[in-house]
């Protein structure tokens, strides 16, 4: 049976308090059937969580210690304390921007586990490993050496080329890696390895999103942009709901 899908904004830097109007605007959207978070710079976790209760609030972010002199840093607990329920690790953005490593990535998904928030582990190749037909040994690694030993909530397949751009893989493309990591999942967890959703992301749009929740083994998408207003976001989410 397909997983019921999950999708996930990324505000990424963006949001002051007045967003929380359209906050409250997507989550009044949100048809059943379908799981739904925004994930949000910690500034706005809590103001969110407390304007939405019941909807999911996630960070973008955590640290992998429990707690300690690590200046600007985010502790898993005290996302969950700002009322959290999930967090991204691993995106690229984390990865190459602050040149967080595999092994980080995943002290990072074990230390969120132990607060009791939902991971969001990001994979996803660079353009020249797409371009050199080695993207599917690259990103299976990648998972590989990130999953931390108890299954995440979600893993997002991210084309590093496809972030902000546009561009997104064929479906085929698509389709081809999700099959790749749910085979990594499973040689991971074993049979709980195929209820981790597996997220689609970069550049997913009202226009492209019904095509991509066609694909197998797509359970649902993680959105950058178009998860800012009700209005992009909600038609993202109604394809999930119907799909
Ligand atoms: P865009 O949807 O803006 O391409 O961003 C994707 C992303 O990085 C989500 O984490």
């Amino acid at each position: 049976m397909a997983n019921r899908k999950l999708v996930a904004g990324n505000w990424k830097m963006h949001g002051t308090a007045e967003s929380i109007g359209e906050i409250v605007r997507i989550a009044a959207g949100v048809p059943t059937g379908v799981d739904v978070a925004l994930c949000l710079s910690a500034t706005l976790i809590e103001r969110a969580a407390r304007a939405v209760p019941g909807f999911a609030i996630g960070a973008q972010d955590v640290h992998s210690m429990e707690r300690g002199a690590f200046t600007g840093d985010v502790a898993a607990h005290q996302l969950h304390d700002a009322r959290a329920s999930f967090v991204i690790v691993g995106h690229s953005e984390r990865r190459d921007g602050h040149r967080e490593s595999d092994t980080q990535v995943r002290a990072k998904a074990v230390a969120a586990q132990g607060a009791g928030l939902k991971v969001i582990l990001c994979v996803g190749e660079s353009l020249e490993a797409r371009e050199a037909g080695c993207a599917i040994s690259i990103v299976s690694a990648q998972l590989d050496a990130s999953l931390p030993p108890s299954p995440v909530e979600a893993v997002a397949y991210e084309p590093i080329w496809a972030i902000g751009t546009g561009r997104i893989p064929s479906l085929e493309d698509i389709g081809e890696m999700h099959a790749a990591l749910r085979s990594r999942l499973i040689a991971a967890y074993g049979a709980a390895g195929n209820v981790v959703r597996l997220l689609y992301g970069g550049s997913v749009k009202p226009s492209n999103a019904a095509e991509i929740f066609g694909v197998a083994d797509v359970d649902g998408a993680l959105v950058g942009g178009a998860s800012m207003t009700a209005a992009d976001f909600l038609p993202i989410v109604e394809a999930a709901a119907e799909s």
